[in-house]
């Protein structure tokens, strides 16, 4: 099973196994890893922003413009890194994926 590299905002790491029919927010709040998720994963309020290792956010399609506008007014983003982990589709060829999780609101 693909692995996910968890990050928490204490620079903890936990790995945990991934479910390739989720996106990559679900797949932390099913482990119950310390992510906010308000809008359900419509886009939409940015409380699943994580930071991807540059190298894994480059593997990944860019973030459509919908993304792109909501990560842009957070205080947080990292153009190159910042992604909403709702819009990342978890699929077996990210195994290994380092995401680092930001200090909740
Ligand atoms: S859960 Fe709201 S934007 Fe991702």
């Amino acid at each position: 099973m693909p692995t996910i590299h968890v990050i928490d905002a204490d620079g903890a790491e936990h790995i945990i196994d991934g479910d390739v029919k989720a996106s990559l927010m679900e797949n932390l709040c099913d482990h119950d890893l310390p992510l906010d998720a308000d809008c359900g994963g419509s886009c939409a309020c940015a409380t699943c922003h994580v930071w991807l290792d540059p190298d894994w956010a480059a593997r990944l399609p860019q973030p459509g413009l919908d993304e792109l506008a909501l990560l842009e007014e957070e205080p947080t983003y990292q153009p190159g890194r910042s992604r909403l982990s709702c819009q990342v589709d978890f699929k077996a060829d990210l195994d290994g994926l380092r995401v680092t999780l930001l200090p909740r609101r």
